[in-house]
């Protein structure tokens, strides 16, 4: 197949060379490399904040903690969204510890100063005791950018980055029609992982490892590389498309029926029998059957998605710590964010969305994800609950890589060609850094 299958756009335009640069292991335990990463890439980048679902009424807010700092996001009176950081500026105490909640002002629990929703200091006790004059009105908490895209309320620690929608760029044009802003949170999972926050961006930028840690997969999508479509953009944002509904190429035998597009197609109201022998070709009829289906289901996010979303994985990664992986029915963030204190463990949250549930017949549970009932953050310890069976999968590697990184046998990496995606965000995080080779 040829890569214009998925949406016109040929690879070559998004393609760009990369220098070769090792792979150094040390990146993913020194605290230099935490320190650098911090300073130049993290205070630098958009981040999802949380869902505007939990920011409806003013003086509604959501926290993020990330790194040794915390933000909050608060709505305004005027309905707009402002954020900032989650420090009070008497001395310093973290203001707000909840994941969500809601208030008028904010009030610290040190010496109770309180601040309007607009950050703006109102009650200082004792004020007349300040040297300078009375600081209300006139201290205020220390603003961050803030914007919004699809379900999610966005944050930036530096003032004079790149608007959302620019840094965004190409995926608001590209995922339109799945109307992301329509979803809610079905899955909300969180894990301290014992690896470095890239180890999990190395597997999200590569799908080399599906045929020995995912062969589950295999039986209904095509993990074959060549008939994958990955692409790069000049913003550092990756994407890689893959068939769904349709058994992998590597298959001994490709042609033969799989147990999932065969409920697949019953589900659709197709005769598996009529694709005996040659289910490469039930595809497009699942798609033409979703596409007549859909909307008498309740599915009408159907109705503005293209005939590929119907049934294949549009998997992206945001620069540089955030995949988006959409799939017919709903889309996964998988966010992997460095440990606050120790460069050799993460936070990793993984959250599912999907459309309305009102009206819907069909509603499909991605395969091997934790099975969710509500969207309340879950917290797992890790190794001591499931995270799904391929998240599980993806972290079992991830620790031994983490070890295996430390070997003086290591040697700084190499690299397939469809692993490309691994080699450019270390060149960009090399570059961003300004971190060449070892540190000594
Ligand atoms: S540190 Fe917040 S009121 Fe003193
Ligand atoms: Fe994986």
């Amino acid at each position: 197949m040829t890569k214009e299958h998925f949406l016109g756009r040929t690879l070559e335009a998004y393609d760009p060379p990369v220098r070769g640069d090792r792979i150094t292991g040390e990146r993913y335990y020194s605290p230099e490399w935490a320190k650098a990463e911090w300073k130049h890439v993290f205070t630098k980048i958009w981040h999802i904040g949380g869902l505007l679902a939990d920011l409806e009424e003013p003086g509604d807010w959501i926290t993020h903690n990330i790194g040794r700092d915390s933000v909050f996001m608060i709505r305004q009176d005027d309905g707009s969204i402002r954020a900032f950081f989650n420090a009070c500026v008497h001395r310093g105490n973290r203001l707000l510890w909840s994941d969500v909640g809601s208030s008028e002002r904010i009030t610290c629990s040190y010496h109770g100063w309180q601040y309007g929703k607009d950050g703006t200091l109102v009650f200082a006790q004792d004020a007349e005791d300040f040297p300078n004059g009375n600081p209300c009105g006139k201290a205020h908490l220390t603003e961050i950018a803030c914007d919004t895209w699809g379900p999610f309320v966005w944050f930036n620690m530096n003032l004079t980055a790149q608007p959302l929608h620019e840094w965004l760029a190409p995926l608001p044009e590209q995922l339109a029609g799945y109307r992301m802003e329509t979803m809610t949170k079905v899955l909300d999972v969180r894990c301290i992982v014992p690896c470095n926050w890239k180890i999990i961006r190395d597997n999200f930028n590569e799908s080399y490892h599906l045929p020995t840690l995912h062969p589950e997969l295999a039986s209904f999508i095509d993990d074959e590389y060549t008939d994958t479509s990955f692409e790069m953009y000049p913003s550092g944002h990756n994407r890689m498309v893959q068939k769904g509904s349709h058994p992998s190429k590597r298959l001994d035998y490709p042609d033969a029926m799989q147990p999932l597009v065969e409920d697949e197609l019953r589900n659709w109201g197709l005769d598996p029998a009529d694709f005996e022998g040659r289910v490469t070709e039930a595809r497009p009829a699942i798609q033409q059957a979703k596409r007549r289906l859909g909307p008498e289901r309740g599915c009408h996010h159907f109705e503005t998605m293209t005939d590929s979303q119907l049934t294949d994985y549009y998997h992206y990664t945001l620069w540089p710590n955030t995949t988006i992986t959409m799939s017919p029915d709903g889309f996964q963030i998988l966010r992997s964010e460095p440990h606050p204190t120790d460069p050799e463990k993460c936070i990793f949250d993984h959250w599912y969305l999907m459309p309305p549930m009102k009206d819907r017949t069909e509603v499909v549970t991605p395969v091997g994800m934790r099975p969710f009932a509500h969207a309340e953050r879950e917290t797992v310890i890790y190794g001591e609950a499931t995270l799904g069976y391929v998240a599980d999968q993806d972290m079992s590697v991830a620790v031994g890589q983490q070890q295996g990184l430390h070997s003086m046998g290591y040697k700084g990496g190499i690299i397939s060609g469809q692993e490309k995606r691994i080699q450019r965000f270390h060149e960009l995080l090399n570059d961003a850094c300004g971190i060449h080779g070892e540190i000594e």
